[in-house]
């Protein structure tokens, strides 16, 4: 029995895990509400893969839903991304970040405890840490007061799933993502936000490709080397590898403890004005920008410090940011026809 539950597996990073899982040989599920997906990733998935994975549509906050769903599916493991994710958003409308993101755990976790499922992987963010005490960051850096709901509701999730490995049988894995960015190679599946994107490579290949007239660089005097912001840009087909990577161990019961955690990222910064010269240099194509106002919240620098996930869990990236942002500009440019 190896079919795994992905929730959330239409999105960005789900889609790719699930494309990932498949093609180790995992049978997959997929539970998403459609909320800030589409339905055609199904498809895309099934021709990467040759196999169109099983798909759920609910929402999670639904408990009879996610009841139903476990009386009507045997699973070996669940891999958790279902979850609001604009932290802008979360901050006009904390109760929607709150309801949504806290619900969907608590009831996945009372179905694993029903269920006798014990395999679980979170998915987490660097967020957790707020802007850090030194460089590169380790699993062990203090989780900081978060600055937005959303990232509260990460923090809340993580102590979730603690205090839920301490008193079950639950075994969860939870893995703190940089800045994921890129596509899958073949331009099928990729990053698509909906309306103005708020991350910072989306907004990049939407301008290259004439969709909106600049990129705004949100402040060039902070204390780094150029003055922008530094950020450890992971590639998405290197992060979902890791999902696979950090389920098997649970599967193999080589998990050191109920509850670990992993950073997941390349151990490398780049500041904002060094991914623009290399979205240049890759694409050939000349990006227009600005220096604007810092943007509040932002954390001046961060990086991951990937000594346990590279000794540990037995993952290292092997893309590099340039390949990263070929391919997102490849995938802007198949789905806008440029
Ligand atoms: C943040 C969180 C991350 C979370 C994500 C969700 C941190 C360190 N990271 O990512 O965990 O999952 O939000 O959205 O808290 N930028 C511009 N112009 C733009 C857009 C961005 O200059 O139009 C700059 C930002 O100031 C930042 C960098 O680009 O320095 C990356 O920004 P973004 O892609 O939004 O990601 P984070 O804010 O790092």
């Amino acid at each position: 029995m190896n079919k795994i539950l992905v929730t959330g597996g239409l999105g960005y990073i789900g889609s790719h895990t699930v494309v990932a899982l498949q093609q180790e040989g995992f049978e997959v599920v997929i539970i998403d509400d459609l909320s800030n997906a589409n339905e055609d990733v199904l498809y895309r998935i099934g021709k990467i893969t040759g196999i169109t994975p099983q798909f759920e549509k609910f929402d999670l906050r639904v408990k009879s839903l996610v009841e139903r769903f476990f009386s009507e599916n045997k699973v070996a493991g669940i891999i958790h991304f279902a979850a609001s994710k604009a932290v802008g958003e979360s901050m006009e409308n904390p109760l929607l970040y709150y309801e949504n993101n806290i619900h969907s755990l608590v009831y996945l976790l009372q179905a694993c405890e029903k269920h006798a499922i014990r395999n679980f992987i979170f998915s987490s963010s660097c967020t957790v840490y707020g802007e850090p005490d030194s460089l590169p960051i380790t699993e062990e850096a203090p989780v900081k007061q978060a600055v937005s709901p959303y990232g509260n509701t990460k923090q809340i999730n993580e102590e979730i799933l603690n205090d839920t490995c301490r008193a079950t049988k639950l075994q969860a894995i939870s893995l703190r993502y940089f800045n994921p960015i890129g596509a899958h190679e073949s331009a099928e599946i990729g990053e698509l936000p909906i309306g103005t994107p708020q991350n910072l490579v989306p907004f990049i290949t939407q301008t290259a490709a004439g969709l909106r007239k600049e990129l705004s660089v949100f402040g060039d005097d902070y204390p780094t080397p150029d003055g922008s912001c530094i950020r450890d840009y992971i590639h998405v087909v290197d992060l979902a590898k890791a999902h696979v990577i950090a389920l098997q161990r649970l599967l193999n019961k080589k998990n050191a403890s109920n509850f670990e955690i992993f950073n997941l990222g390349t151990g490398r910064g780049s500041s904002v004005l060094e991914i623009i010269k290399a979205f240049e240099k890759v694409t050939s194509k000349k990006l227009p920008y600005k220096i604007v106002d810092r943007r509040p919240g932002d954390v001046i620098a961060v990086y991951a410090d990937t000594t346990k996930a590279n000794s540990v869990l037995g993952w290292k990236t092997e893309k590099t940011m340039e390949e990263a942002l070929a391919s997102a500009w490849g995938w802007e440019k198949k789905i806008r026809g440029v």
